[in-house]
């Protein structure tokens, strides 16, 4: 058993003791008036001094949080260097920076196109918050489901501020990414006729939750890394984008690259690229702990930034309700929604249910963040957390119902000796998703920068304000795909000029205009926990 303190173990003698009277009861849900209330006071995106006013650059004017400001504002790391660019190392038709699932849709779809394709990832294929992702794959390819119904599921949850050609693609090319996928080879859960398991997730009103178990993302990342790799596709590994760069006309035309370990600056040159390199968890903006790979720096934003790319939403960000809040060894660990789709619900200190848990995420986030402010929460190591009722599913489902359907969470946890199957866990909100992005067409294209692609996480306006499980990894495959595509027609009509890196200097004036005289090194490329300088 796990060493809980005094005060853990008799708030936890509450939540068995309240246990089966609340078994099968949901909690009242929450009027839209109350839920724009729980926001307004409790959702870390409405904490104003956590933000600043952006200084330069195309969303000059606006607000994001000061993690971001500081790389989007940061010094570039071409600045100093004297580099050839009329002497590249990589020639090639698209270039596709970032390969997690996103990056490897796309370079499977481009291949398709007849596309000379490279990859390059500042860590390995797969090192990708696809491979982090638990819980499922939305499509509405049931009898009682329709992509218009799964349009307004997410055009609500995202507080109507997703861009409808966007929303429109994600929704309708769904069942497709469903069986392109499973064409592809990833076990999807099924029943024994081989129809598809599908569940709940926070704000659908189908079960439209597609999985394998709570290893969805790593399943689907194995399958795309074989297919890259199975057709010859080259990826660059240990080796990071750190500059755009683009032709005289204006156009992008490939990127300097870094290689991680020894440093060696290297030009590739690309008709087309793709930016995917997904989120920003590392960040840790306001202090959160995430659930988010090591890599998520936010480098395709800054990237983009700097050549012109305009962002939208970049001020809007998606707190998990539920990382783990305890033991400290996986502080900030998702714990997959799925668990509150089997039934486990959410209690405080008293053993009390205090919110829907299926509520959407920025609700149910706030909701706990609110629990914990009026002093209902569960003292943790790191802070403090709340009940997350696991038994529940066993009693719900049956017997050998968490095994079968969240086997990574009953690992998880039971590394530490819990048994989620006979005892409750503690979380708290921990940073999951960039809501904002860069600003795409329904093409895929950056509506400001000719020839740049974007896929994934690094493109905002795809959901809106805030986004519903699942919703996500459907976003890599789709807009993958579509980048992918779309590049694999548009490099066949592309010359270019020569290269040029002036973009750079042009901002880095901007940014002196402006009084900013950044010391900060961006993009970041990794998150620095130790001592040492970053790199
Ligand atoms: O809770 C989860 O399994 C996360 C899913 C998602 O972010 O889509």
């Amino acid at each position: 058993m796990y060493n809980y303190t005094n005060e853990q173990l008799e708030s936890m003698k509450k939540v068995e003791a309240t246990r089966q009277e609340r078994c099968g009861k949901l909690h009242r849900r929450l009027t839209a008036e109350e839920k724009d209330a729980v926001l307004k006071e409790y959702h870390p995106d409405y904490i104003t001094s956590a933000y600043e006013v952006l200084k330069v650059g195309p969303n000059k004017g606006e607000k994001v949080l000061h993690e971001l400001a500081d790389v989007l504002q940061g010094k570039s790391r071409v600045l100093d260097m004297d580099i050839d660019l009329s002497k590249p190392d990589y020639e090639t038709d698209v270039l596709i920076i970032g390969a997690g699932g996103a990056g490897s849709s796309a370079a499977i779809e481009a291949d398709n196109a007849g596309a000379k394709v490279m990859m390059v990832t500042k860590l390995r294929i797969g090192d990708a918050n696809t491979m982090m992702a638990e819980g499922g794959i939305q499509a509405a390819d049931k009898p009682n489901d329709s992509p218009a119904i799964h349009y307004l599921d997410a055009f609500g949850g995202g507080h109507f501020a997703a861009k409808p050609e966007l929303l429109y693609r994600l929704v309708s090319e769904a069942p497709d990414a469903i069986r392109w996928l499973n064409d592809l080879g990833v076990m999807f859960d099924k029943m024994p006729d081989g129809t598809m398991v599908t569940t709940h997730g926070g704000g659908t009103s189908r079960k439209r939750m597609h999985a394998c178990k709570d290893y969805s993302g790593a399943e689907i990342m194995r399958t795309l890394r074989d297919e890259v790799l199975n057709r010859g596709i080259p990826v660059i590994d240990f080796t990071s984008a750190i500059e755009l760069i683009k032709d005289t006309d204006g156009k992008v035309a490939g990127a300097v690259l870094m290689n991680m370990e020894t440093k060696d600056i290297l030009v590739a040159k690309a008709k087309v690229v793709i930016i995917a390199t997904g989120g920003a968890g590392r960040l840790h903006y306001q202090g959160f702990p995430t659930s988010n790979h090591y890599g998520a720096t936010a480098d395709g934003l800054v990237l983009a930034y700097r050549a012109g790319g305009k962002l939208l939403y970049a001020d809007t960000l998606q707190y998990h309700p539920t990382g783990a809040a305890e033991p400290t060894q996986i502080f900030g660990a998702l714990v997959t929604e799925k668990v509150r789709s089997l039934g486990a619900q959410l209690v405080n200190k008293n053993g009390e249910a205090f919110v829907y848990s299926l509520e959407t995420r920025d609700v149910t986030a706030s909701s706990i963040i609110k629990e914990c402010s009026k002093g209902n929460g569960v003292k943790t190591t790191d802070g403090q957390g709340v009940w997350l009722d696991t038994p529940q599913i066993e009693i719900l489902g049956g017997e050998g119902t968490i095994e079968k359907r969240i086997p990574a969470m009953m690992r998880m946890f039971g590394k530490y000796g819990i048994d989620i199957r006979k005892e409750p866990i503690l979380i708290y909100p921990t940073l999951h998703y960039q809501n904002g992005g860069i600003d795409i067409s329904a093409d895929g294209m950056s509506t400001t920068i000719e020839n740049l692609y974007v896929a994934g996480e690094a493109v905002g306006g795809i959901h809106g304000r805030n986004r519903l499980m699942g919703n996500s990894l459907l976003d890599i495959i789709v807009f993958g795909r579509i980048a992918g595509k779309s590049a694999g027609k548009k490099f066949k009509e592309v010359t270019l000029k020569d290269l040029t890196l002036d973009h750079v200097k042009s901002f880095d004036k901007e940014l002196k205009d402006a009084g900013l005289n950044p010391e900060i090194l961006s993009p970041k490329l990794l998150p620095n926990y130790t001592k040492q300088p970053a790199i």
